[in-house]
Order: structure tokens, then sequence, then C-alpha cells
């Protein structure tokens, strides 16, 4: 018989192929977009509800601003009117928003709803919801590396300070690693999403587009997390480990 379900304590999401969910509908990609803001309203609930406590959405890559200056900008009102109007049903329920990413090159109106929700939420304790917004992860390695080189040339550390728990302290947030990462949309890749957090997540690969990541399919992914076997490098045995 199965014993009780783990819930992994930070999970990571990808959310990807909403263009390809607007582009089957014969819509434009930014519909893909909007339904996407749904889903993250809805499947944060739900990750409150079954008790994730820290949750990763990958947003907006480094990458993402190759794109068409027309899809760019469409992302960024999407993003600006979900800070300060759609997301405010999560803010209701004590979900506490933090952002990784770098500001820079962010229009202000995008900056300007980012620091007010995270304003709003700072005090919360219910889900710490992490969104990944030009976020890469070897913009964050440079920019901690640098960080902390300015901390040494300050002569506030020590050569012997830098260790892997002082590097995850000064990354762009200090979260606990990934335990589970979900790519939407049937892409194989990690696409420059939290390598450093990452290290020993497990990963699963739903073939579902984005749009459609609905609660029942979370529920189909802690279940494939429930089926692993984490060994973080030993040799235990164990059915199952959170
Ligand atoms: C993910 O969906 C959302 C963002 C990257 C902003 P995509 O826009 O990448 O959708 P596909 O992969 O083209 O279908
Ligand atoms: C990854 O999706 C980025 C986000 C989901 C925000 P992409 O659609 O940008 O990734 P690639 O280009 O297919 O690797
Ligand atoms: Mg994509």
């Amino acid at each position: 018989m199965d014993t009780e379900r783990k819930i992994p304590n930070h999970v990571g999401i990808i959310m990807d192929g909403n263009g390809r969910w607007a582009t089957k509908r014969g819509l434009p990609r930014s519909a893909g977009h909007k339904a996407g803001v749904e889903t993250v309203k809805k499947l944060c609930l739900h990750m409150a509800d079954v008790g994730v406590k820290y949750a990763s959405l990958y947003a907006f890559s480094t990458e993402n601003f190759k794109r068409s200056a027309d899809e760019v900008n469409y992302l960024m009102d999407l993003f600006m009117i979900s800070f300060n109007k759609e997301m405010r049903t999560l803010v209701d329920r004590g979900v506490k928003v933090v952002f990784s990413g770098r500001r820079e090159p962010l229009p202000g109106k995008v900056l300007k709803a980012m620091d007010k929700i995270v304003e709003d939420t700072k005090d919360f304790d219910g889900l710490t919801l992490n969104i990944c917004l030009n976020y890469g992860s070897h913009a964050e390695i440079v920019d901690t590396t640098k960080k902390i080189c300015e901390m040494y040339k300050n002569g506030e550390i020590e050569l012997d300070d830098i260790n892997p728990e002082f590097i995850q302290h000064n990354l762009y947030q200090d979260l606990p690693p990934l335990d589970f990462v979900i790519r939407t949309s049937g892409e194989l890749r990690v696409s420059n999403f939290m390598m450093y957090q990452a290290s020993y997540a497990e990963f699963y690969f739903p073939e579902v587009l984005f749009p459609d990541f609905n609660e029942e399919e979370f529920d189909k992914a802690i279940d494939a997390f429930n089926h692993r076997n984490r060994r973080f490098g030993g040799v235990n045995n164990e059915k199952k480990s959170n």
C-alpha cells in the first residue's frame, strides 16, 4: 500500500508551449500567453493548497528578448497587468512574491508593478512564489560572481568563506534547492533555468502545453515525483524521498 504522498518543497516550472497552444487554435501567440496567466493563478493556489512551500516559475528568459518587439511588448504589458491586477487573488491568499532576474532592461512600468507586489506581500508566510523574469542562469552566476568578488575586494570575506552554501545565499534569491522541475510542452531541455539550484532536482517533461497544465496535470506530476528514488550520490534504496 502507498504510504503518505511526498510533496516537493521547491518546485520549478518552465512554462513552455503558450505560442503553440494559441497557434493550434488559430489564435495569435499573445492569446496563449494570456491563457498562461490564468493557468499560473490556478496552479499557484493549488500548489499552496497541497503544501508546496516554494515555487519558481520561468516567465521570461534573458534570451526571450530575441523575440519580435510586438511579442516582447505584449508580454511586458501582460506582466504589468498581472502583477497589478490578475495576481491579486494570490496576494489575498497569503502568497509571498519575489523575483529573480536582471532589472535591466525591463521597462519602468513593469519594475514598478514588480516592486509593488513584492512590497505588498513581503510579510506573508504562505507559498513563496519566485517569478523568474528576465532570468538566465548564466546571468545569475555572472552577477553572483561579481557580487562575491566585490565583497572580497572590500575585505568583507576571506577566500575560504566561499563554498556551495555561500554561493547559494548570494544568488538572486536565497531559496532552498529545487526538488522537482517540470517543463511543459515536451521540450527536453533546461533553457538556462536555475542550473545551480537544480543540481539534484528530479525532472518531469509532460507533453501538455502550459495553458493546459491544470491542477490534475500537476497532481500527475506529483505522482511521478513520488515514484522517483532520489539518492543524492549515495546508495540508499528508499522508494520515496522528498
Ligand atoms: C512560453 O511559451 C512563454 C515564454 C517563453 C514567455 P512560448 O512562447 O515559448 O511558447 P512556444 O514554445 O512558442 O509554443
Ligand atoms: C524557456 O522557453 C523560457 C520560458 C519558459 C520563460 P523558451 O521557449 O524560450 O525556450 P527555447 O527557446 O525553446 O529553448
Ligand atoms: Mg517555447
